[in-house]
């Protein structure tokens, strides 16, 4: 069975925790697009673990990783996250894969990627991790493939820094680069669950171009990040926060303003700690804009939702959400693609009133107070899909399971 774990907002919506929950009852776990611009963070009990390249089922014993054919990576980063894992007791050696058609991220690449963003006119707040230099090099053909690592003479000519850099990472790729089609056709009767990086709006294809990361960060990469087809899939589960975040530049029509919202905005940020994995930026924070995820929704064949960071409301005595958008004088209902109207569009917003109680031990749906399955009820309505996840605290207990997935 194959089921895919994407983000369904801005990206940070707690996948890797989604993930890390599922992955508990899964054979393999392949992450699909993105490389070190992601970070997903795993809480068991009293540790903590960050994770930026390698997929989140590594932290289950025997639980088989692999970095998919659409990701690109920096060996060097790899290395080091594989070994701040191995220094927190995660064995890693013979479970950890890497498809032969990912890109690798070469020296270089950072710097040009932060340069070419801060030359922009209006930069994108890049992560500068070398991604979109990776996938346009890609997309141009000059790109470097971890098969090509192997091959006596390359297709594309490097400078000696790269050749250098590539040499000293030829031995210990040696055992994790495989051709991942030819696994995943021992996988029919296994359960893997496909890892996204991002979310569905920062998808060049779906997301709010140009403000938008390089890869294919939709649900659709995960056949092409593996090496299946789309009808190989099972299903879809869409990651989405109780209200919404976002890093770096772009429309977000739900965001926070202080004329209007007060102190909000920082007060969610401090209670959910919205601040980047990667590159520690607070986070941009808003309403729950339930206009784009319909749209995420639809566009990723989301069959189920995972609700996170619900208790963040605990304490609220009223809480909105955006139920439409409202532009020179018209309602929108569906999510526009033209950044000039997602920029000056107004949220139309609807509220609910705040359950004031701590949930972040409830274990069941039914034992959450009767407001807060209101409001994800009202969720699941608009949206169309049920929300089959809810997420209560950011450790791995804290999560409410309304189906079982692997049946
Ligand atoms: P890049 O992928 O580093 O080129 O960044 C492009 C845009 O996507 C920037 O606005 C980043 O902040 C955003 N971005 C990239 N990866 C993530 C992520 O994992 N979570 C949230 N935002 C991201």
């Amino acid at each position: 069975m194959n089921l895919v774990i994407v983000g369904a907002q801005w990206g940070d919506e707690g996948k890797g925790k989604i993930v890390d929950y599922l992955a508990r009852d899964a054979d393999t776990v392949i992450r699909y697009s993105g490389g070190a611009n992601a970070g997903h963070t795993i809480v068991v009990d009293d540790a903590t673990y960050k994770l930026h390249l390698v997929p989140s089922g590594i932290i289950y014993p025997g639980t088989t990783v692999v970095l998919g054919s659409s990701m690109v990576i920096d060996p060097q980063s790899l290395m080091e996250e594989l070994s701040r894992l191995e220094a927190a007791g995660i064995s890693w050696k013979g479970r950890v894969f890497i498809s032969d058609r990912a890109h690798l991220v070469l020296p270089g690449y950072k710097e040009r990627d932060r340069e070419k963003d801060s030359a922009r006119k209006t930069p994108l707040g890049t992560t500068g991790r070398g991604i979109g230099i990776t996938y346009a090099l890609k997309a141009f053909r000059e790109g470097v493939r971890f098969a090509d690592v192997f091959d006596s003479e390359m297709f594309i000519d490097l400078d000696e820094k790269d050749k250098a850099f590539i040499d000293s990472y030829r031995s210990s790729l040696k055992s994790m680069v495989f051709d991942v089609t030819a696994f995943m056709s021992g996988q029919k009767n296994k359960r893997v669950l496909f890892e996204g990086a991002q979310g569905v709006l920062l998808d060049l294809d779906c997301g709010t171009y140009p403000y938008v990361s390089s890869g294919c960060s939709s649900s659709f990469g995960a056949a092409a990040g593996t090496g299946i087809g789309p009808r190989d899939l099972d299903g879809v589960i869409g990651v989405f926060k109780a209200y919404t975040t976002r890093v770096g530049n772009g429309p977000f029509p739900s965001e926070f303003r202080e004329d209007r919202d007060g102190n909000l905005g920082h007060t969610i940020r401090e209670i959910g700690h919205e601040y980047g994995t990667t590159t520690g930026r607070p986070r941009r924070c808003g309403y729950l804009d339930l206009v784009s995820l319909r749209y995420a929704c639809r566009t990723a064949s989301i069959d189920s939702l995972a609700l996170t960071h619900l208790d963040v409301y605990d304490t609220f005595d009223e809480i909105k959400a955006c139920v439409g958008y409202r532009y020179k004088g018209r309602e929108i209902a569906d999510f526009p693609t033209s950044n000039e109207v997602l920029s000056s569009a107004e949220p139309v917003l609807k509220s609910f009133p705040g359950w004031k109680q701590d949930i972040s031990s409830c274990g069941t749906y039914d034992s959450l107070p009767e407001r807060a399955r209101t409001y994800v009820s009202f969720i699941e309505s608009f949206t169309a899909v049920p929300a089959d996840i809810i997420s209560v605290g950011s450790n791995r207990s804290q999560t409410i399971l309304r189906k079982s997935f692997w049946s």
